[in-house]
């Protein structure tokens, strides 16, 4: 039964978690975040260094608090992690080096976990999880893909978006109709009380230079200027917006395109399962949409539990386990951080000569 202590800290949460590992399932015995968004929404999105400031600040209580509200002692961990990239810089070293500081003190392993493999592992803190192979659309802030899993640890991407993430057209949008940060949530609350059908937005297809379009490839930036227009075009009849039904229309279209294009890549590999992980997977349109146009192709859906959908460390405790439990798996002390790392090679983080 080892035990975890896990760290988070690549953009604007600090979090920390105790996770184990019982009888094979993952079991999550404290989780704590530390939310910056309240201090960033006030720039309308994240200022990097207030951010590392911040985990700065944070993250020795959090650590305190996870040990008191589970009752294990810092001497029982049996491994610790936290996320090395991708992200801001300065905001991943904090967690980095505090957790290189405590593997070195008190001489046990150090996982330095890739953030979106993180996200993947949210998975397992279901109750209902796939065995590979199995397609994930993972859908964050800064990312909008779709994986296949072929084995553990064993990454195909198969579409991604050319411009903006969707997590970040929903900040966009929120931004044009004078949300608040982060706009899902905001977008998700306002969208309950408006029409979705009202407006109807395009559904951006990726044209290949060879003819066509890639069929599970994203773009949402010219959605946002589709949506930026409509709000230009009502502005100039009517004194009050109708944000509600903008809201809809906006959050229906991004469901839609989703779900299309990851039912469409999950039935094209011959696949039947389909995996929602990432800070987008928390809404409630999408949730509701995919579970039942998968139903009519007899895809089953894998949803990350809502709690874990956002950033969170027991995720990243959830991937260290994951890896741990491979056997060999185990970061150098010298491993740094990086802004940026291909999924697809996560396994070099786990090796004697790390990448960076
Ligand atoms: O996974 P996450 O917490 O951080 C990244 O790794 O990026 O995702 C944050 C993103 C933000 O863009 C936020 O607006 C979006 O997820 N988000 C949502 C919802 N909750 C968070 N988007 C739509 N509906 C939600 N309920
Ligand atoms: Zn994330």
């Amino acid at each position: 039964m080892p035990i975890v202590l896990s760290l988070e800290t690549s953009c604007d949460e600090s979090a920390a978690a105790l996770v184990s590992n019982e009888k094979g399932k993952i079991v999550v015995l404290a989780n704590e975040i530390a939310s910056q968004v309240a201090e960033h929404a006030k720039w309308g999105g994240v200022v990097p260094e207030i951010a590392s400031r911040r985990h700065l600040e944070n993250l020795p209580f959090l650590i305190e608090e996870v040990f008191s509200k589970s009752t294990v002692k810092i001497s029982e961990i049996d491994a610790i992690a936290s996320t090395v990239t991708p992200g801001l810089t300065g905001s991943l070293l904090v967690g980095s080096i505090t957790a290189r500081t405590i593997a070195n003190l008190y001489q046990i392993p150090f996982l330095g976990v890739h953030h979106l493999e993180g996200h993947l592992a949210s998975i397992y803190l279901s109750e209902k999880h796939p065995k590979p192979p199995f397609l994930v659309l993972l859908v964050s802030g800064g990312h909008t893909e779709l994986i296949k899993v072929d084995i553990f640890h064993k990454y195909h991407r198969l579409g991604r978006s050319h411009d903006d993430a969707a997590g970040e057209a929903f900040d966009k949008v929120a931004r044009l109709l004078g949300l608040s940060y982060p706009g899902g949530p905001a977008i998700q609350e306002i969208a309950k009380s408006g029409d979705p059908n009202r407006f109807s937005f395009p559904k951006c297809r990726v044209s290949n230079p060879k003819g066509g379009f890639y069929p599970y490839d994203f773009s949402f930036s010219g959605l946002k200027t589709s949506v930026f227009r409509k709000i230009e075009t009502l502005k100039l009849d009517t004194k009050k917006l109708p944000i509600e039904d903008i809201a809809a229309s906006f959050e229906n279209v991004v469901a839609e395109v989703l779900v299309e294009r990851s039912l469409r890549c999950v039935v094209d590999q011959g696949l039947n399962s389909l995996v929602l992980v990432g800070g987008v997977a928390a809404n409630q349109r999408l949730r509701r949409m995919m579970l039942e146009k998968a139903s009519e192709k007899s895809v089953e859906i894998a949803l990350a539990p809502m709690e874990f959908c956002t950033d969170n460390a027991a995720m990243i405790g959830s991937a260290a386990l994951l890896r741990l439990n491979s056997g060999k798996d185990i970061s150098s002390l010298e491993l740094g951080v990086a802004a940026r790392w291909p999924l697809e090679q996560s396994d070099l983080l786990y090796d004697l000569n790390p990448p960076f």
